[in-house]
């Protein structure tokens, strides 16, 4: 990250995180696989998906990044004025003007008193999926710049929304993250450098007014995998730049990073992109040998005279490379386990890639000293590649049982989630209860939340 301060007993980073997933879910293999005509398999293994979150007719981004931040205040016992600045990323966001920040400091002072966040600031980072990680940098280089007492909250909170009956539909899904952001973290102390690439590309958006995205796929999957491909190198450069990392003859930078985090649309999309940086890596050292071994040389564009055929070549190597003996075991004990609640949860954009983080948490495979790479992507497009290592007391860290309470979650039926997703119901298939709920809309569209106990 672009660090202003940085020196050994000053580290900052992230304290400790807290994740809020709606209370409703819809299980893709069942009644929804089935009226898509869809093989269940395509869903669990070819996307990599079992469960949505949907949030209910009384949620919205603004609700969910109150529900998280509560949790992280509750159970790291923050008060209101130790938290200095409210940072929050989202593209679903609910006014076109008004911070979204502003309604969750509004529903946070309902419970904790009436201005008492009145010194906090708070701003919302709109850049597709990759906000909450440039929330994130902005907060590092300011505790960084004060004294030890000041804290801020990077939030991640979206509606990831597709049409009815579109391939976007299966990658759906709600939720939101909250990241403790101090110096001398307990949790992961982050790199003072970071890999960075950014395009302008028409691959997704949401036009104004629609609450659903509307997104070309594959190409989708083409500018995610260039772009994590363009700012690893350039991640790359800086870490071997810096001394943070020494190579020896024959390694790589990914062999002295114990996890690897990716953006996570859908969990294969994590495989496919550490297929991708693996073999970046892996292409110039003498174990590459062995992968041509078993799967042959790989094809190159000047040996083709038509493009298509050698685009098909080089797809079909890039599945064979995922295939080998070599990939599988760097992807089992590197990237697997970072796509535990994803799998649960869906898409939820700009704290997917947190999401990684606390499934390595709740796996407890955060082991201090270990170094964690993330890699962000936001569409449209932007990504950045930053790393941390985990800190000595992140093991004593209590869990957030987030698995079980999304086990907990009510399975609602399709027709349900039908008229949910259009609108239609606009009253809660489950009464809110010890949560933030939006209560109204007026007629002229303001709009009223309150914690209901
Ligand atoms: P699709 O048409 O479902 O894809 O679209 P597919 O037909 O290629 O199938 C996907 C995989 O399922 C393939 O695996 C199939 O073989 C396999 P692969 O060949 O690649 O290994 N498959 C099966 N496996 C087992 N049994 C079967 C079976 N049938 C097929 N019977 C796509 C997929 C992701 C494109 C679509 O869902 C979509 O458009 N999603 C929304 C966009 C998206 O998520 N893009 C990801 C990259 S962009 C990004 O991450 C940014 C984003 O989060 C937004 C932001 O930044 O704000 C979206």
């Amino acid at each position: 990250m672009q660090r202003l301060n940085e020196c050994s007993d000053d580290l900052v980073g992230i304290d400790a995180l807290s994740v809020y997933v709606p209370k409703l879910c819809l299980s893709a293999t069942g009644e929804f696989a089935a009226s898509r005509s869809i093989d269940p398999d395509k869903l669990t293994k070819g996307i990599g998906i079992e469960r949505m979150a949907i949030p209910d007719a009384h949620e919205d981004a603004a609700t969910m990044a109150a529900m998280s931040i509560k949790d992280l205040m509750e159970r790291n016992c923050l008060k209101p004025d130790h938290i200095g600045k409210i940072y929050i990323g989202t593209e679903s966001g609910v006014d076109e003007a008004k911070a979204i920040g502003s309604y969750v400091v509004g529903m946070l002072e309902n419970v904790y008193g009436q201005g008492s966040l009145e010194e906090c600031s708070t701003v919302e980072f709109k850049s597709a999926c990759i906000g909450t990680t440039y929330a994130l940098e902005n907060l590092c280089n300011w505790t960084a710049l004060n004294d030890d007492s000041c804290m801020g909250i990077a939030v991640a909170s979206d509606i990831a929304k597709y049409g009815l009956n579109t391939p976007g539909e299966y990658t759906q899904g709600a939720g939101s993250v909250s990241l403790l952001v101090k110096k001398r973290p307990r949790l992961i102390a982050i790199d003072g450098f970071a890999g960075s690439f950014s395009k302008d590309e028409d691959d997704f958006f949401r036009p104004l007014g629609s609450t659903t995205a509307v997104v070309r796929g594959k190409k989708s999957n083409q500018c995610y995998l260039m772009a994590v491909e363009r700012a690893f190198a350039s991640y790359q450069k800086k870490a071997l730049r810096s001394g943070a990392v020494k190579l020896e003859n024959g390694d790589c930078l990914t062999d002295h990073i114990s996890h690897l985090l990716f953006h996570i649309p859908y969990p294969r999309m994590a495989e496919y992109a550490s297929a991708s940086i693996f073999m970046q890596e892996w292409q110039c050292l003498p174990r590459w040998k062995e992968i041509e071994a078993e799967i042959g040389e790989e094809p190159q564009l000047a040996d083709f005279s038509d493009m298509d055929k050698y685009l098909a070549a080089d797809a079909a190597f890039k599945r064979a490379f995922s295939n080998t003996r070599a990939f599988q075991s760097a992807f089992n004990a590197k990237v697997k386990d970072t796509t535990t609640i994803s799998r649960q949860v869906g898409n939820i954009y700009t704290g997917s890639l947190y999401l990684g983080l606390a499934s390595l948490a709740e796996l407890r495979r955060l082991v201090p000293g270990d170094r964690i790479c993330f890699s962000s992507y936001g569409s449209g497009c932007s990504a950045m590649v930053f790393s941390g290592t985990v800190q000595p007391e992140a093991e004593n860290l209590p869990s957030g049982n987030i698995l079980q309470l999304l086990n907990e979650r009510k399975e609602i039926s399709l027709i349900d989630y039908e008229l949910l997703h259009e609108r239609i119901r606009s009253k809660s298939v489950q009464c809110p209860s010890h949560e933030f709920a939006l209560m109204s809309i007026d007629e002229e569209g303001y709009r009223h939340y309150d914690y209901v106990r």
